[in-house]
């Protein structure tokens, strides 16, 4: 056990009268920091065994009771949390808690070794080297430091970064650079940061209840029919989490089923417009749209992320490439790269 959330202390008027107990009952040697089983749940107190631990406490030893046994022993010696107030202080290290202090640590320990993680400079290398793997370490590293019970978008972010952010994927990209972006455009708080992560890793769960003869096609080669089919994946995916009863925040919702509303009013579902658009939507929608389009799915040709970028810094029109979002966000994006820099880089 993890000796110091695992146990809380007590002393031996706390046992009562009672001979028996249904918990079970440490000593804490402060020489050595140990704790040993002395008595055993329902194992009876018998005079001899008082007697050693009445001189066991008299020379130092502290009384210490499991704390996941807390809630037996509280209703067995008829105590409340608040009679205990070490007890209701450390209750609330919940093992997710422990894990969340351990991130923090081992985040600490990667910035000492590693140094401050420079966003731009990480970006600029996984277009070089077409890898993404350490934005995406990087990210689940900072989200997993997130305090899990916050709210239930939050901890999902949490669960979901644990589980999956653990490959050089497409949507893992999509994921990093989304949550990346948003700092980028100083949106800094947890909250808003696991709305996009969440945001990015289920906005296109509409898409697995379309057709497959629509799926494999790019955009521009869906007839007006199956286009129509296409836009509604956005409208499924709020229908899918409203059935799963997932627990997600009113903006993570937005996100699902905004990412591809544009400000000039032309996207869907709604047409929204303008500032009716939020800008985590506009984010996750605009991370989206570069992947999508850098894989072809738009246009059937295949770009680099690097190319791309780089039409949109130039004002460059590229048929099927819609970067109709909030200047803000175009220009968070587009400062990432320097256009000095790429002239001796491949950008096509
Ligand atoms: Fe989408």
């Amino acid at each position: 056990m993890d000796k110091e959330f695992d146990f809380f202390f007590i002393e031996i008027k706390n046992l009562k009268s009672r001979k028996t107990f249904p918990f079970q009952l440490y000593i804490y040697n402060p020489r050595n920091h140990e704790y040993s089983l002395f008595l055993n749940g329902n194992q009876p107190l018998s005079k001899e065994i008082e007697s050693l631990l009445k001189e066991l406490c008299s020379t130092g030893a502290q009384l210490a009771v499991p704390r996941k046994q807390s809630r037996t022993f509280l209703k067995a010696q008829e105590y409340s949390i608040d009679d205990f107030p070490a007890l209701a202080k450390t209750s609330e290290l919940h093992q997710l808690e422990k894990e969340q202090l351990m991130y923090q640590k081992l985040k600490e320990i990667y910035d000492d070794k590693e140094g401050a993680f420079i966003f731009k400079s990480h970006f600029e290398q996984a277009l070089d080297n077409n890898d993404f793997s350490n934005l995406i370490h990087y990210a689940k590293l900072e989200i997993l430091t997130f305090g899990f019970s916050t709210s239930h978008t939050v901890s999902l972010a949490v669960f979901l970064a644990k589980d999956f952010l653990n490959e050089d994927n497409y949507l893992n990209r999509i994921v990093a650079l989304s949550y990346f972006l948003t700092k980028n455009n100083n949106i800094k708080d947890v909250e808003s940061l696991s709305d996009v992560v969440c945001g990015a890793f289920l906005s296109q769960i509409g898409i697995t209840q379309l057709p497959y003869s629509v799926i494999e096609k790019s955009f521009n080669h869906l007839s007006e029919v199956e286009r129509d089919l296409y836009k509604k994946h956005t409208l499924l995916g709020s229908h899918f989490i409203k059935k799963s009863h997932l627990q997600l925040s009113d903006r993570c919702k937005k996100i699902i089923e905004d990412h591809h509303e544009r400000i000039s009013g032309e996207g869907y579902p709604a047409m929204k417009a303008g500032d009716s658009i939020d800008t985590l939507s506009s984010i996750v929608g605009c991370v989206y749209h570069l992947f999508e389009f850098s894989s072809g799915k738009i246009n059937g040709n295949r770009q680099t992320l690097r190319s791309i970028i780089v039409n949109v810094k130039r004002n460059n029109y590229v048929s099927g490439l819609d970067m109709n979002f909030d200047q803000s966000i175009v220009s968070s994006l587009t400062s990432l790269i320097e256009l000095e820099t790429i002239k001796n880089k491949k950008v096509a």
